[in-house]
C-alpha cells in the first residue's frame, strides 16, 4: 500500500496524456477571433486549467474555460498547449498536459501603398489618389474602407473605393499625403507611407486686355467692360486694371481663373485714353499691351432753328433751317422733315451742325423737325412751326396819269380800301413809290384830286401810317387802324417814275 502510494506520487507529473486535449485552428487571419479550447475526459475533475504559449503561461482558470484571442495579430502566432491539475484519489492530484499546437496568424492584407496620378500635378488639374492593397483569395469578399489624409487633415474617411478623385489641386495643397485601409469592423487597419505631392504652379504669360464693346469703342452713358486674360498661368491670379497716363488703378481682383472682368457701369467722356491690365501669380507681374478707349457720344438733343428775315415771313422769302446736336460724336447724318416727309439728308463728317435753305412757297407752311443719327442712336428735335403769311397788303395808285400817281389804295383779304391822310407826308410817299418800283417820291397830293372819288362802301383801311422812309413796303410801317376817316381825307401820291 505504501509502495503503491509512493509510486503514484512519483509517477511522472506533467507528461502529456490523452486525458487532456487541445482544440484550436492552425491558421487564422489578423482580426479573426481564435478560440483555444482545452478539455479533459471528465471536466468536473479539473481543478486548475493553465494555457501556455511558447512555454510561458498566458492564462489560468479554476474551471474549464476556453482561451479567446478576440482580435488575432501575427504576434499571436506560436505554439499553444495546456496543463490541468485534476483530482486523482482522495487528496492526491495529478497534472495532465496537452500536446503543443502551432497557430499561424497571417496578415489579412499588407499596408496599403498610396499613389497619385499624375505624379507631378499642375495647379487646377484633377488628381486621383489610389490606396492599393491585396486581400487573400479566400478573403476576397472582405469589405475594406479607405481613408485619405493630408498633413494634419482628413480628406475623406470610410470611403468605399480605393480611389479618391480630387477635382483640382492648388499649390497650397502641396504636402504629405497618406491613406489608410480598414476592415468595416475596424478589426484591422493599416496606413500607407506618407508621400509628398508637389503641386506645380505655371507662371502667368501672354497677358492681354480686351473690351466689350470691342476695340475700346465705348459709348458715353453705357457700360464698358475690361477683360484681362492670360494664355498661361495657374492658381490664384491677381488682376489689376490701370489708366496709362496716370497709372491710377481702377480695380483689382484675385481669382482662380485665367480671365477676369472689370465693369465701368457708366462711361463718361473723360474716360477716353489708354488702359492696360496686369496679371501676377507670385512669379512676377506681367503687363498687357495698351488699349485705347475712345468715347463716342450718342446723339441726344438735336436742336432745329429756322432763321427768318423778319417778324413775319412771306412767300418768296429765303429761310435757313439749321440742325445741330452740339455733343454728338461725328459723323452725324442730319435729316430734315416737313410734315413727316423727308426733305433733305446731309451728313457731317466732323463736328458742327448743318443748314438747309428753303425758298418759301405756300406749300412750305407747316411743322418741321430734324433728326440726327450718328450710328449709336437717332433722335428728333422738337417741332418748329413755319407760319407763312400771304403778302398782306398790295398797293396801287388810282386814277392818275400813270401807275405811279393817284389815290393810294391797299388790298386786304381781296378788298381794296383807301388810306387816311393823317400824318401823310414824304416819308410815306417814299415808301409807296419804292414798293411800286416807281422811283423817288415827288408830292403828297390829296386823294380827292383823282376823281371819281372812292365809293361810299369802300373801306378806309389805315388811319395813320408812320414810316421813317427806309421801309420796303407800306406794310412794314407802323400803322393805326381806322377809327374815324372819310373819303374826303383819302391820301394820294406822285412818284418820279411812270
Ligand atoms: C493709342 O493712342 C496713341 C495716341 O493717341 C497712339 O500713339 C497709339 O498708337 C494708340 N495705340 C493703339 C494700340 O491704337
Ligand atoms: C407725323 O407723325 C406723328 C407720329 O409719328 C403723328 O402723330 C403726326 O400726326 C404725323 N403728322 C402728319 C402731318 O402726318
Ligand atoms: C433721306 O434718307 C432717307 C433714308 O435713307 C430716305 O428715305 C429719304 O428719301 C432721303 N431723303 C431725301 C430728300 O433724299
Ligand atoms: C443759306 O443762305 C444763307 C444766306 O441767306 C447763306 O449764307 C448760306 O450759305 C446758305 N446755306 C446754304 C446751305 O446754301
Ligand atoms: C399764322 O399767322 C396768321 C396771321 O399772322 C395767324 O392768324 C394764324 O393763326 C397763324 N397760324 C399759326 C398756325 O400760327
Ligand atoms: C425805320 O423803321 C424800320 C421798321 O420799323 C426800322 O427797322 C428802322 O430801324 C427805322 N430806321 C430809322 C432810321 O429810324
Amino acid at each position: 500500500m505504501f509502495l503503491w502510494l509512493l509510486l503514484l506520487m512519483l509517477s511522472p507529473v506533467g507528461i502529456w496524456s490523452d486525458w487532456l486535449s487541445i482544440d484550436m485552428p492552425r491558421y487564422a487571419y489578423e482580426g479573426d477571433q481564435v478560440v483555444v479550447r482545452c478539455s479533459g475526459e471528465e471536466n468536473n475533475k479539473i481543478k486548475r486549467l493553465m494555457y501556455y504559449k511558447d512555454g510561458s503561461r498566458i492564462s489560468t482558470y479554476y474551471s474549464t474555460s476556453s482561451y479567446v484571442i478576440s482580435n488575432a495579430r501575427p504576434s499571436d502566432s506560436g505554439s499553444y498547449y495546456c496543463k490541468a491539475d485534476r483530482k486523482f484519489f482522495l487528496f492526491v492530484d495529478v497534472t495532465e498536459e496537452t500536446r503543443s499546437t502551432w497557430l499561424t496568424v497571417q496578415e489579412l492584407f499588407p499596408a496599403p501603398v498610396m499613389t497619385a496620378r499624375p505624379l507631378l500635378p499642375t495647379e487646377g488639374n484633377s488628381v486621383t489618389l489610389s490606396c492599393d492593397t491585396q486581400l487573400p483569395s479566400d478573403r476576397s469578399k472582405t469589405q475594406l474602407q479607405y481613408s485619405f489624409f493630408r498633413d494634419g487633415h482628413t480628406l475623406r474617411t470610410k470611403w468605399s473605393s480605393s480611389e479618391f478623385w480630387i477635382s483640382a489641386l492648388w499649390k497650397e495643397d502641396s504636402g504629405y499625403y497618406w491613406c489608410e485601409a480598414m476592415t468595416s469592423s475596424h478589426s484591422v487597419s493599416k496606413r500607407s507611407h506618407r508621400s509628398y505631392i508637389h503641386v506645380q504652379r505655371i507662371p502667368v504669360s501672354g497677358v492681354f486686355m480686351e473690351t466689350q464693346p470691342q476695340e475700346g469703342q465705348a459709348i458715353e452713358g453705357k457700360m464698358l467692360v475690361f477683360v484681362c486674360s492670360v494664355v498661361e498661368g495657374t492658381g490664384e491670379i491677381s488682376f489689376s486694371w490701370h489708366r496709362e497716363d496716370t497709372r491710377e488703378c481702377l480695380g483689382r481682383k484675385t481669382v482662380r481663373s485665367q480671365r477676369s472682368e472689370l465693369e465701368i457701369p457708366v462711361i463718361r467722356e473723360s474716360h477716353a485714353g489708354g488702359y492696360y491690365c496686369t496679371a501676377d501669380n507670385n512669379h512676377g507681374l506681367i503687363q498687357s499691351e495698351i488699349v485705347n478707349i475712345t468715347v463716342r457720344i450718342p446723339v441726344s438733343h438735336p436742336l432745329l432753328t429756322i432763321s427768318v428775315p423778319g417778324n413775319q415771313i412771306f412767300i418768296g422769302d429765303m429761310v435757313e433751317l439749321h440742325c445741330e446736336d452740339k455733343r454728338a460724336s461725328p459723323p452725324v447724318l442730319y435729316s430734315f422733315y416737313h410734315e413727316n416727309i423727308s426733305i433733305g439728308n446731309i451728313s457731317v463728317p466732323s463736328g458742327g451742325g448743318v443748314s438747309f435753305n428753303l425758298s418759301l412757297t405756300a406749300e412750305h407752311n407747316g411743322n418741321y423737325f430734324c433728326e440726327a443719327n450718328n450710328g449709336l442712336v437717332a433722335q428728333r428735335s422738337e417741332m418748329v412751326a413755319l407760319n407763312i403769311t400771304e403778302p398782306p397788303v398790295k398797293i396801287r395808285l388810282m386814277n392818275g396819269l400813270h401807275r405811279c400817281e393817284g389815290r393810294v389804295e391797299v388790298e386786304k383779304n381781296g378788298h381794296w380800301g383807301t388810306v387816311c391822310d393823317d400824318g401823310w407826308d414824304m416819308n410815306e410817299v417814299t415808301v409807296v413809290c419804292r414798293e411800286l418800283g416807281c422811283g423817288a417820291a415827288k408830292h403828297t397830293p390829296a386823294g380827292m384830286l383823282y376823281p371819281p372819288v372812292a365809293k361810299e362802301d369802300q373801306p378806309v383801311f389805315i388811319q395813320v401810317a408812320m414810316c421813317n422812309g427806309t421801309e420796303d413796303t407800306l406794310a412794314e410801317c407802323e400803322q393805326v387802324e381806322t377809327f374815324d376817316c372819310g373819303h374826303d381825307e383819302d391820301a394820294g401820291a406822285v412818284c418820279e417814275g411812270g
